[in-house]
């Protein structure tokens, strides 16, 4: 029997029913249903509505009902419209619809779902928070075995700077981790409660809202009925906090899927992370990481989507609302896959650093040789422009820079000296670059320590 029946008459169309239900997918939030609806329960007892022993029952009743789900015994009716409609149908079966009939005195399954939808998503923040570390931990880990392994620096993909490979592992981790902090941020500002404002005008039957806000471990409940069965910001915020997630996933991979090139072969992807062609014997495809690139796309579009569902509902709880879930789910799950494959990507991949080195070329210095001007006391904008010369005149010659002479260099300019030999070796430049935040090896150091003791590892 559905929830709604009694004002109608006329048969609802099966498609009509199918169309309308969510419980296909709404029962993953069996858990959340079941503690909110436990909480309601006491309050209902505190107020009154139920005498304290029935308080007791239905929040044992619910509980047995947990254990059907945990132990996969749940029998999920036809008619179990969503997750709401199924567990109140299977507590009233176990305790009796003198009982089970009292649960839902003064709810409405729009403050129902409206903080099921959270005490869900609060969870898969803890969770998805969790793989993020590991992730991080993966990373740190890598940085810090093959701290020593030097590889060229690029910006807009041209040759720029000598780097450690460390600092790009780094460079991501940081990032990350900077996103796991704001998922936290987001988990923190959905701690509040929606439950006792009814269908949309409040609770008519005084139940203790802070109470049930402190029950269910939120801060405090929301101040205004309407605002609380309407509001799904949280969940809006959880899609672009995910699509944002998604581009820094696929730019990492983007940069891997680049430097397992046959061009560059800096790293291998292990056998496990990749795949065959089935027409050229020789391929080894990075198809993990362009998954991952391909489900940015995807994840960004659920943001998009539900974006669209939103705007323009008038006020308080309609039923294009029940179009949040799938594209949350969606987004978790594809979250979810992605950043373990990627974990296992990085740590399993190999680096050839030989490779790596044959990357770096000397006019990657040519920064290092304006510098070397400026330690000698030459303004930056001239020495810039030297060095600049110094290029050119060595393409000119169709030589590699460091084969000019002192002499050479002279003419270019007169601060010049023997000790400019000193400048054709990449781990030096990579040691000047010393200050927080750079690529030498104690700058590299630092930022490990600061993830590591983020991580807890420290
Ligand atoms: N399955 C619904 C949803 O996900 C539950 C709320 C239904 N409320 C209602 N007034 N029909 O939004």
């Amino acid at each position: 029997m559905s929830l709604w029946g009694g004002r109608f008459t006329g048969k609802v169309d099966p498609v009509m029913e199918q169309f309308n239900a969510s419980m296909r997918f709404d029962q993953r939030m069996w858990e959340a249903d079941i503690r909110g609806s436990q909480t309601y329960a006491r309050a209902l007892a505190l107020s009154g509505v139920v005498s304290v022993d029935e308080g007791t029952w239905l929040v044992e009743g619910l509980e047995k009902v947990a254990d059907e789900w945990r132990r996969g015994a749940f029998i999920v009716h036809h008619s179990d419209e969503d997750i709401h409609t199924a567990n109140e149908r299977r507590l009233t079966e176990l305790v009796g619809s003198a009982l089970g009939g009292r649960l839902h005195t003064g709810r409405s399954r729009n403050d129902q779902v409206a903080t099921d939808a959270r005490l869900f998503v609060r969870g898969e923040c803890s969770r998805i928070g969790g793989l993020l570390k590991e992730l991080i931990s993966v990373c740190v880990n890598r940085a810090l075995a093959e701290k020593h392994a030097l590889m060229p620096g690029f910006t807009h993909l041209q040759n720029a700077q000598p780097i450690r490979w460390a600092h790009f592992l780094l460079g991501h981790a940081f990032a990350w981790q900077h996103h796991a902090d704001k998922l936290q941020q987001l988990q923190a500002n959905l701690n509040r409660l929606p439950l006792g404002s009814g269908a949309l005008a409040g609770n008519p039957f005084n139940v203790d809202r802070t109470f049930m806000a402190k029950d269910l471990a939120f801060d405090k409940p929301i101040p205004n009925s309407l605002y609380a069965v309407g509001d799904r910001d949280f969940i809006a915020d959880f899609l672009s906090w995910a699509a944002l997630a998604m581009v820094h996933f696929s730019r990492i991979s983007e940069d891997l899927i680049i430097y397992s090139s046959q061009q560059f072969a800096f790293v291998r992807l292990a056998d496990a992370y990749s795949t065959g062609s089935s027409l050229m014997p020789q391929k080894k495809n990075p198809d993990s990481l362009e998954l991952i690139r391909g489900k940015a796309g995807r994840v960004f579009g659920n943001h998009a989507a539900f974006m669209m569902t939103m705007k323009g509902l008038p006020s308080t709880y309609n039923k294009d609302l029940q179009e949040d879930k799938e594209p949350l789910f969606d987004s978790i799950d594809t979250l979810d896959g992605c950043i373990k494959i990627l974990t296992g990507v990085l740590s399993t991949l190999e680096i050839n650093e030989t490779n790596m080195k044959k990357g770096l070329s000397f006019d990657m210095l040519a920064t290092d040789i304006a510098e070397y001007l400026v330690r000698k006391k030459v303004p930056f904008r001239e020495t810039h422009h030297i060095a600049g010369q110094a290029i050119k005149l060595a393409e000119d010659r169709k030589i590699s820079v460091n084969k000019l002479t002192v002499n050479d260099f002279k003419s270019l300019h007169s601060a010049f000296d023997e000790d400019i030999a000193n400048i054709w070796d990449f781990e030096r430049s990579v040691e000047t670059r010393n200050a927080y935040g750079g690529t030498s090896l104690s700058s590299v150091l630092v930022q490990i320590q600061e993830l590591k003791q983020w991580l807890g590892e420290g």
